[in-house]
């Protein structure tokens, strides 16, 4: 049964996760960290530059969770480029330590096995921070991912794509195809910590925690792990 923590905002949310994390960066000697993209996780990263200035870092492994396929990495909406302007910069972490999926199309039949080999040789992820699509999915695993999924090509479905629109010039600029951890992968992470803010996030959230453990709903797998961590708002924990 995950732990459910119902906070004030957002940023109360962030500040939460952040001590967490800090509290990680403390005890644990090569802390590895499951980062995500989006915008609810943002908080978080906010609330750990301030807690994080001034430390060193250079022990900190990451690893986020998703790409676009055939996008450059370059591009300001690759994730490459995301977790670069939104955490491994502003918290001063070791760009070579912080390991996005190779979306690249020549490398894409072994980048998924590649990417899952790599968190095996840090260790494992410590912690995995999860935002929550409001069809269901964590990182881009859609609905019908199989829980044992590992890191693999998958196609966004029209509704992410619609989703995700708003940071492209248009929906036709977003990539078809996306890598992503697989659900089995993200469920080998040792605690997950899923962040939902707003009422258009309560359905899944509730589908998620409360609802039948089906493929159809990806973020319902956390159900399946021993340590697992929910911060909503009000608004996200609506349905609960
Ligand atoms: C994208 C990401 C997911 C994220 C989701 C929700 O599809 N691949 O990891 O959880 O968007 O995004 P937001 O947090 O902006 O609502």
């Amino acid at each position: 049964m995950a732990e459910v923590v119902i906070v004030e905002n957002r940023n109360v949310g962030g500040a939460l996760v952040a001590d967490e994390i800090v509290r990680l960066i403390d005890t644990v000697p090569e802390p590895v960290l499951g980062l995500a993209t989006g915008s609810t996780p943002l908080p978080v990263y906010d609330a750990l530059r301030t807690r994080l200035a001034g430390r060193d870092l250079s022990h900190v492994r990451g690893f986020a969770l998703d790409e676009y396929v055939g996008i450059d990495p370059a591009h300001p909406q690759s994730y490459r480029s995301v977790i670069t302007r939104e955490v491994i910069e502003p918290l001063g972490l070791d760009p070579k330590l912080i390991r996005v999926p190779d979306g690249a199309i020549e490398t894409i039949q072994h980048a998924g096995d590649d990417y899952d080999a790599a968190i095996v040789a840090a260790g494992g992820i410590d912690l995995q921070l999860l935002g929550i699509g409001t069809d269901g999915h964590i990182g881009f695993n859609e609905p019908g991912s199989s829980f044992a999924s590992t890191t693999r090509i998958k196609t966004l479905t029209e509704q992410t794509r619609q989703d995700n629109a708003r940071f492209f010039d248009s929906v036709h600029d977003v990539p078809q195809h996306c890598i992503t951890q697989g659900l089995g992968t993200i469920l080998r992470a040792r605690h997950l910590v899923m962040l939902a803010f707003g009422e258009g996030k309560a359905h899944a959230v509730a589908a998620a925690v409360e609802g039948p453990v089906s493929a159809m709903v990806p973020g319902s797998a956390v159900q399946l792990h021993p340590h697992v961590t929910v911060v909503v708002d009000e608004e996200a924990a609506s349905q609960l």
